[in-house]
């Protein structure tokens, strides 16, 4: 058993035998944090802490997930749902219903361009891109086309509000009557699940016990409204993110989530990993003098 624990350095250590929740692990790039997060999760199992098949540990990109499997099949652990944030919604969305949600439009791309194509003759040339991002910038923060003006705030859409309202109602309304959904539906239609079913909330919660999020500077509003419905109120949570390195800035993730948790949970377990294990002393040296300048600090 103690072979799970062995060569993490005490920080690293003194995080996974943290196997109760709620944990913080606040880090840098290349500081063990995935490495910390998945001896954590084979010291719950083997502890006796959390059964196998409670834990869910979620993160944001399918190689992110699957850097978390091999891991954790590397240390013996087995029956553990690592997942990304739109694969477990997917899983939960159709095993409570008993079907799937809809085709996955991978791309709004084409669906943009024709709707692009309609607009007045100065903004139908914008690249559909610059209108996705509008998009998803909207459904990140959990915007209805009928609430997008009023949640504008300081952010400049790329074609006047009322045309970009516009092209948002039209992609929903195409997208709904082609029986597609999504990446950002994917997460909105679970969450709206759980607000809405009590059954459903309550068997997912019954399901999974013990939660962990990797790479939580990248969270959004929608993610993070999936998280506090899983955890219902619980705190059986251990996320670990990086303050500096939030690449997700514009589909709405902050950091500021990151640094709230031990502020909303003052019993947490904070860690800071502050030992980097990828980069020469050269380079972290210059590292930390430039991060505070990119606004991070
Ligand atoms: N205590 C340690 N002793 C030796 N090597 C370590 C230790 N902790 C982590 N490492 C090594 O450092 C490298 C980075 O680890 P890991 O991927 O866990 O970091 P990370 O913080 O998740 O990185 P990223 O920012 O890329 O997500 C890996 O090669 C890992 O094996
Ligand atoms: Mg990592």
């Amino acid at each position: 058993m103690e072979a799970i624990l062995e060569g993490l350095n005490p920080e690293q250590r003194r995080a996974a035998e943290a196997v109760r929740g709620p944990v913080c692990i606040l880090a840098g790039a290349g500081s063990g944090k995935t490495t910390t997060i998945t001896r954590r999760i084979a010291w719950q199992v083997a502890s006796g802490a959390c059964r196998s098949d409670e834990i869910l540990a979620v993160t944001f990109t399918d190689k992110a997930a699957a850097e978390m499997r091999a891991r954790l099949a590397r240390l013996g652990v087995e029956g553990v749902e690592a997942r990304t944030f739109h694969s477990a919604a997917l899983a939960q969305l159709t095993r409570s219903r008993g079907e799937r949600p809809g085709r996955i439009l991978s791309t709004k791309a084409l669906l943009l361009r024709q709707i692009g194509n309609s607009l007045p003759r100065p903004y139908r040339f914008r690249p559909a891109g610059d209108l996705a991002t509008e998009v998803e910038w909207a459904k990140n923060r959990r915007l209805t086309p009928d609430g997008y003006r009023a949640g504008l705030g300081e952010h400049e859409p790329p074609i006047p509000a009322d045309l970009m309202a516009r092209v948002f109602r039209d992609y929903e309304r195409r997208k709904a009557s082609s029986g597609l959904v999504d990446f950002e539906d994917l997460l909105e239609l679970t969450v709206r699940m759980y607000e809405q079913d009590e059954w459903a909330v309550a068997a997912v919660r019954e399901r999974y016990r013990c939660f962990t999020v990797d790479e939580y500077q990248d969270v959004n509003l929608l993610q993070q409204s999936l998280l506090e419905l899983w955890l219902g109120g619980g705190d059986e949570v251990c996320a670990v993110g990086d303050d500096y390195q939030s690449i997700y800035g514009f589909t709405g993730a902050s950091p500021e989530w990151l640094l709230g948790l031990a502020t909303r949970f003052p019993h947490a377990t904070v860690v800071r990993l502050e030992e980097n294990y990828r980069s020469s002393p050269q380079v972290l040296a210059l590292a930390n003098r430039l991060t505070p300048k990119l606004g991070g600090a």
